[in-house]
């Protein structure tokens, strides 16, 4: 589904559970170019390096730049290194999870808010100011978000992060019409990442997901799912769509109240029961 030969930068790589890692895969499979971009060295020697999913080969394989968003330079030096490209997926987000996360919404680290806004959402914007002018034939931006219209308990300030981010996405779109560039963004369901892991009881969002999700929702294998939408985004058959926020959360999102018990196929009602979600199976 993507443009084969191209390239598409993809960034955020941390390691072999990385959303970046399964949109770059399915780009090499489609017959594209990847070049990931790994946060700094530091990180890469500590989860890249260390990865056991990643055989040794692949890993030494892997065409990836060092960027991280919070320096505009590195940004700009990126994309001179990367020549010409049809895509770039934005797979980047961070809060500190101790201050921007948890069981109080309310918290006097301003600076660690800044932070986080600055790295989840102004980088985007960076990001497209820079990659835009290599795109000599147009091309595609994806930016990765998580449904930001309900307050989750404990997501608190990256629910904020993620609004801001889908409002850049359409800011963008509004922006890169004239330079045929195309700027959307994936609202994905909940996915086991290390990223994710740092969401204080992201358990309880990956119940949520059991509980509302009419198609069946698979934290770890839903990833392939997640990374089928970018191609699309990314490549020909997406034309004429931008400044959208596409739903890959198996339709959580448009889920009043949970699902109830006969909504549920017969192996989301067996693992509900497996989840001690007795309460659903009696509604
Ligand atoms: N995992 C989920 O449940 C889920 C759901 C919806 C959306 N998302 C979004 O998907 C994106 C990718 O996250 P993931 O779940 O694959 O986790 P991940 O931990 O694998 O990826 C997050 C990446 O952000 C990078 N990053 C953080 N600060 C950075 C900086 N200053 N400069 C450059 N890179 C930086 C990290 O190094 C890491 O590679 C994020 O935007 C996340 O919010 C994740």
């Amino acid at each position: 589904m993507i443009q084969p030969g191209a390239t598409y930068v993809v960034m955020g790589l941390l390691d072999a559970d990385s959303i970046a890692y399964a949109i770059g895969k399915g780009i090499e499979q489609g017959g594209g170019h990847v070049i990931y971009t790994v946060q700094n060295e530091r990180l890469k020697r500590l989860f890249l390096d260390r990865s056991e999913k990643l055989p040794e080969a692949e890993k030494s394989a892997l065409r990836f730049e060092f960027c991280d968003v919070l320096e505009d330079a590195q940004v700009a030096q990126l994309f001179e290194r990367t020549g010409p490209i049809a895509g770039v997926v934005h797979s980047i987000a961070y809060a500190n999870p101790k201050t921007c996360l948890g069981s109080d919404f309310h918290t006097e680290a301003t600076d660690d808010l800044k932070t986080a806004f600055h790295i989840s959402c102004v980088s985007l914007a960076t990001v497209a100011r820079y990659a835009y002018r290599h795109m000599p034939d147009g091309g595609s931006i994806v930016a990765m978000t998580f449904e930001s219209r309900l307050a989750f308990p404990y997501y608190n300030w990256m629910g904020v992060n993620k609004a801001a981010l889908e409002a850049v996405v359409r800011g963008l779109a509004r922006r890169h019409g004239r330079d045929l560039v195309r700027v959307n963004a994936i609202s994905a369901g909940p996915l086991t990442t290390k990223a994710a892991k740092a969401i204080p009881h992201f358990a309880y969002l990956a119940r949520l997901w059991r509980k509302t999700s009419p198609l069946p929702w698979d934290t770890i294998n839903d990833k392939t799912e997640v990374a089928n939408a970018a191609l699309f985004l990314l490549g020909p058959y997406s034309k004429k769509i931008t400044g959208q926020i596409v739903h890959v959360d198996g339709g959580a999102s448009i889920i009043g109240g949970d699902l109830l018990s006969m909504e549920r196929m017969p192996e989301q009602h067996a693992e509900a029961a497996v989840m001690g979600d007795s309460s659903e199976l009696q509604a």
